[in-house]
């Protein structure tokens, strides 16, 4: 990774979650406990990609509010309560995220059900704070509806569905592209759509947008499943093998290795061009984008 972006990236992922904790609730209260789960699994870390990829597609369409910021604290909300839910027992069965231990190692299965769930609607009530800021009301409704969407049956949930519903079972490439365009590409959809909704971009951007953002999702949900088999517990703060102590069948174990890198590489530089012949510009968003194929956690 070039120094000058390496630099520029610390200092842009310390702003969002300068902006993500100022919306995170105050611990105290008879429900206090609900409060610090919730605090505990945003606070951990993470590379706050969903938030910055936001902010910087709202950049790139001319966008100066602050009503940017309760969107990128309730996507990452939103995307912290989908790790914590997908780490349950019942699910991926995972003691390790963030490198910390998982929040229902911590906090037992009640309370990380419960976090989920609470992350998810004060996600809502977060994101609603723009109209407060003098936000154009159209704009945030708009915003909000695509939040839901992207979250829910028809996004991000919808996918883990059919993720679980297929753990151990055989998966034709079909399938799995319909699971990563969900479970993964959905929330990333939502991240740069919001930005540009916020900003005014037209339909024509929009869909654009949307596109750029799937093949991002996908690239992203590949390179995951590689990181998950050649990586360490150590660097990626989650445990590795994860998939395959789950008999899932992922993109490395359909495709090999070798092919999923390949992909992954043709995926994002498909993304970047797209994003070039967009009429706004951002060199930074662009080597967002770039840094997918080359990440290692
Ligand atoms: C992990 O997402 C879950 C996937 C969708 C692959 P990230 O890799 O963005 O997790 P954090 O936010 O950095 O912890
Ligand atoms: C999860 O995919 C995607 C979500 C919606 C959370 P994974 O199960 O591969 O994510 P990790 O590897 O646990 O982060
Ligand atoms: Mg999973
Ligand atoms: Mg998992
Ligand atoms: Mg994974």
């Amino acid at each position: 990774m070039e120094a000058n972006f390496k630099e520029k990236l610390n200092q842009a992922v310390k702003e969002t979650e300068a902006v993500v904790y100022s919306f995170l609730p105050l611990e105290e209260g008879c429900q206090k406990t609900i409060f610090e789960a919730m605090n505990y699994s945003v606070k951990a870390g993470g590379k706050r990609l969903r938030p910055l990829l936001m902010r910087e597609t709202y950049r790139m369409f001319g966008g100066k509010g602050k009503e940017i910021e309760p969107f990128m604290a309730a996507i990452e909300m939103i995307h912290t309560a989908s790790l914590i839910h997908d780490d349950l027992p019942c699910m991926d069965n995972d003691e390790l995220r963030r490198g910390k231990p998982t929040t229902w190692k911590v906090y037992g299965y009640d309370m990380a059900v419960l976090a989920g769930d609470a992350l998810m609607i004060f996600a809502f009530e977060t994101a609603a704070k723009a109209l407060a800021m003098g936000a154009d009301a159209e704009a945030v409704g708009r915003a909000m509806g695509i939040l839901a969407e992207k979250t829910g049956i028809y996004g991000m949930i919808g996918g883990q569905t059919v993720d679980v519903e297929l753990t151990g079972k055989p998966v034709s490439k079909e399938q799995l592209d319909f699971i990563y365009r969900l479970k993964t590409g959905a929330l990333l959809e939502a991240s740069m759509m919001i930005g540009a909704v916020l900003a005014g971009a037209s339909e024509e951007e929009l869909l654009a947008v949307r596109n750029i953002a799937a093949d991002v999702g996908l690239a992203f949900q590949i390179q995951d499943d590689i990181l998950d088999v050649v990586s360490t517990a150590e660097v990626l703060g989650k445990p590795v093998l994860s998939d395959e102590k789950n008999s899932k069948t992922t993109y490395v174990t359909l495709e090999g290795l070798d092919k999923a890198k390949m992909d992954v590489k043709e995926i994002s530089e498909r993304a970047v061009k797209r994003l070039a012949d967009l009429s706004g510009q951002n060199p930074f968003l662009v080597e967002l984008v770039e840094m997918l194929v080359t990440r290692e956690k």
